[in-house]
């Protein structure tokens, strides 16, 4: 199998953790072992006893328990554990591809539903953003022209990155009832699902309402907790966990149980975690409007109404990884560009860390020393 490198990923092993002061990340302000189980009566202790021998390939049934409250009608029987979310993206479609199979993706995307699929010798068509007054939307009329008798899967990510996008429930309806039509699968990464702004904006899992639809699911986003490495995929479609099953157990066979342990603390408190993460959100969010505000013919951004990460346009001549690499070398500020995405002319900023506050005043003031006088000049 050849495939191509994740630049994304690649870029972030590259600099994360040698910049300062990061401006981009997409998951939440993560927290100590010790916080988390300090969450739950008990915990610490149960958790020092915990057993440390392999656990079910499927998942330990209470953390599929847990995940399962998450949603309204998944049962702890329609899921199945992973290490991240990266790892089941990768199983699904290597278990459902076939070469000359046709997938959907939204376009940009988070990489591997484009690469892995292309590496199956699949072909991959782009339902492209489109901005409208820089608002992003991804229009239903574009979706169902992509359509063909080949189409095998449709992937969606939503709230999206890196647009920040996300379904309303009426688009949610109307892209159920084209993908049952047709009979395409729906894969849905919904690892920012929950981080709605506000609850106007919750929609159900896609894997609560198709019969062929599967949700991704992470603790790595919304819950702050990605160094568990805990993810998973809710499907009623019994076949399709099977299939995939199957896979996992050539790679990872069974998740790790301290992990397992502690992701059902995270989720048994997830109201608390995922309010911390909002109220951060919430702080942060103003600091970007007045940013934004003020630099208005420098930048322009879409505020999302839900996840953690927005894409900001950029309105003058420079490329953006060139952009980026300068306030890296400058500042040490880490901006994700566009360019990662194939979408020249943007960059990805997060809000969900409390380091935002500062890395957003150093990038200011790169903002104000270097790129004002060099417009004026
Ligand atoms: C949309 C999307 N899906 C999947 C992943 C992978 O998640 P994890 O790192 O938990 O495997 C990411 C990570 O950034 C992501 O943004």
């Amino acid at each position: 199998m050849t495939i191509k490198p994740f630049k994304l990923e690649r870029y972030y092993s590259q600099y994360e953790f040698t910049a300062k002061y990061s401006l981009c990340n997409s998951d939440c302000e993560a927290m100590s072992i010790g916080d988390l189980l300090a969450m739950e009566e008990g915990a610490t202790e149960k958790f020092h006893q915990h057993w440390l021998g392999y656990t079910e390939t499927k998942g330990h049934p209470e953390l599929r328990r847990d995940i399962a409250a998450t949603y309204t009608n998944i049962l702890p029987e329609d899921l199945l554990v992973f290490t991240g979310a990266q790892e089941p993206i990768f199983l699904f479609s290597q278990a459902i591809l076939k070469a000359g199979d046709e997938v959907i993706i939204q376009f940009p995307c988070y990489q591997s539903v484009q690469s892995i699929p292309e590496s199956l010798g699949c072909k991959v068509l782009n339902w492209t953003v489109r901005y409208d007054n820089n608002v992003p939307t991804f229009d239903i009329a574009d979706l169902e022209k992509l359509i063909t008798n080949k189409t095998k899967v449709l992937y969606l990510n939503t709230p999206h990155n890196p647009s920040g996008f996300h379904f309303s429930r009426a688009e949610q309806l109307a892209i159920i009832e084209i993908a049952r039509k047709h009979n395409i699968i729906i894969f849905s990464d919904e690892v920012y699902r929950e981080l709605e702004h506000q609850p106007q904006y919750t929609i159900p899992g896609f894997g609560d309402l198709y019969e062929n639809g599967i949700s991704l699911g992470v603790m790595s986003k919304a819950y702050g907790l990605p160094g568990l490495r805990i993810g998973w995929l809710a499907t009623k479609n019994k076949a399709i966990l099977e299939q995939v099953a199957i896979l996992k157990e050539y790679t990872t066979i069974c998740n790790s149980a301290p992990s397992e342990f502690l992701a059902g603390v995270g989720l048994r408190n997830r109201d608390k975690l995922l309010a911390r993460n909002l109220q951060i959100i919430d702080s942060n969010l103003p600091l970007y409007d007045r940013f934004f505000e003020k630099y208005a013919h420098l930048f322009s951004w879409y505020r999302p109404n839900a996840g953690p990460i927005a894409f900001v346009k950029m309105n003058f001549e420079m490329d953006d990884m060139v952009f980026a690499d300068k306030v890296l070398k400058e500042k040490s500020v880490l901006l994700l560009p566009g360019g990662i995405y194939d979408y020249p002319g943007y960059f990805r900023i997060g809000f969900a860390r409390n380091g935002i506050p500062k890395a957003l005043e150093v990038f200011e003031d790169y903002v104000e020393s270097t790129m004002i006088p060099n417009l004026k000049s």
